[in-house]
This record gives C-alpha cells, structure tokens and sequence, in this order.
C-alpha cells in the first residue's frame, strides 16, 4: 500500500512538501545532514534510506568538502526516478531496495540517514534493526521524522493543520483521493520520540540523542553504533 501510494504521488510530492511545510522541510533536512557527522569520513559511503526524491542524499552530496557516495534507497521506483533530475553529476546512485531488507553486507556504510521514511515502514523495529545492521560501528543514523508537540497550543494548531488544511490542499494539488489522508494518520500512530529513541537503542545503536525542531513538530534523533574495541 506505501510503495503504491508513493508511487502515484511522484509527481507531485516534492511540490507539495514545499507547499503543506511552507519550505520549512529544506531547513530540517539541513539539520539532519549536519548531524550526520560525515565530516570525519567525508569520502565515505552513506546510505539515504526511503530517500524518495532523493532530497537528503543531494543534501550530503553537495556538501563542500564531500567526496564520498551516496545510496539513496527506496522502494517506490517513480520517486526515485522524480529525483533523478536533481542528480547533475553528484555522488549519489539511487538503488530501488527495501529497508526491511537492505541488500548490503553489515556495516558498509559509514552513516545513514532516513527523512520522514521511517514512519511509513510496516515493521519499523526489523527497518532499524537492517539499518544498525549495515551502519558501521562508530558510524552515525540520523532519523529525521515528524512527531507529535509537547506543547498544547502548538499541538492544536497542528492538528488544525494536519487533519483539516493538509489533507484539502493535499487531494487538490496531488489528485490523489486520500494520500494526504495517510500523512496525519500515519504520523499520529507513530511512536512519540522517547519511544523512538528506546527503539533505537534495541536495535544495535548504543547511544542515542535527540531534539526538537519547529516547536516540536519533528524531531531529529542521532543513533551512534558502538565502535569495537581494540584488542
Ligand atoms: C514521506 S517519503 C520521504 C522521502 C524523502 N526521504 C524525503 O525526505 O522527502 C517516504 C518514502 O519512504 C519510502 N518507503 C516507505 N517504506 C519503505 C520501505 N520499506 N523500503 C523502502 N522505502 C520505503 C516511500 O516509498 C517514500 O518514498
């Protein structure tokens, strides 16, 4: 149902993005990549997992001073073909691959990073258990997803947003009958950001931070991977 619902917003989803988040969600992806610390491996490898349009993964790779790769990984083929266009010669090779069953051997990547992917995994401890898998240790995976606000005006005025105006505009501009009324419900089932952060932990990461962002609208939350010990 994810991949297919991606797949018929292709079109449109980069638009909208910009529009529903009044361009807020470039600011965000910024954050996240900042946090990646790639600055220690700048010619590493790093996965973007459910990179979609691929916006985090040209994030990285336009970064001065990166020299690395990026694989930015999904599963609905018509986002990735959408991103394609943003490429222009950066190191980033989009790969049609699911994060429940990333096909990479463990620990290859120097870092990973997910931007509003990982609420739409159907089993999101066995997707963070593949990406602790293939991180490597002392590497870093950066989630940047939405989350619910602590405060209770700021929650009002979002669910406002989210469950009447984003929906509308959502149907009209995409065509799409009811995409855009999987967003707010999705991000309503999804685990608050301390839970997310226990997830983290179970899932090979040994520390785990994280923050608000946007009155708590999203969060970011930085997962580093045990580094192995010398003998
Ligand atoms: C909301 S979009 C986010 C895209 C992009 N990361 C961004 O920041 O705009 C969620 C993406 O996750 C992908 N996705 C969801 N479940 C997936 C899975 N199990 N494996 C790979 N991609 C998945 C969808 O196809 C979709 O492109």
């Amino acid at each position: 149902m994810v991949r297919t619902l991606f797949g018929e917003i292709a079109d449109r989803y980069d638009l909208l993005n910009h529009l529903l988040s009044l361009n807020i969600d470039r600011r965000w992806r910024r954050r996240a990549v900042e946090a990646l610390g790639w600055e220690r491996h700048p010619g590493g490898l790093y996965l973007d997992a459910c990179a979609g349009t691929l916006d985090l993964a040209v994030e990285l790779a336009g970064r001065r001073g990166f020299r690395g790769r990026v694989v930015g990984a999904d599963f609905a083929l018509p986002m990735l073909a959408r991103g394609k266009g943003k490429l222009h010669g950066l190191g980033v090779s989009p790969l049609c691959a699911d994060t429940e069953l990333l096909p990479f051997p463990d620990g290859v990547f120097a870092g990973a990073m997910v931007g509003f992917g990982v609420r739409n995994l159907s089993r999101l401890p066995v997707g963070l258990a593949e990406l602790g898998r293939v991180v490597r240790p002392g590497g870093r995976l950066v989630v940047l997803e939405f989350t619910v606000p602590p405060s209770r005006p700021v929650r009002w005025l979002y669910h406002a947003y989210f469950h009447r105006v984003l929906p509308l505009v959502g149907r009209l501009v995409s065509g799409h009958p009811w995409a855009y009324d999987y967003l707010p419900e999705s991000v309503a089932d999804f685990p608050p950001a301390e839970e997310l952060a226990e997830l983290l932990l179970r899932a090979r990461f040994t520390r785990v931070e994280w923050r608000l962002l946007s009155a708590g609208i999203a969060a970011i939350h930085v997962a580093t991977k045990e580094a192995t010990r010398s003998p």
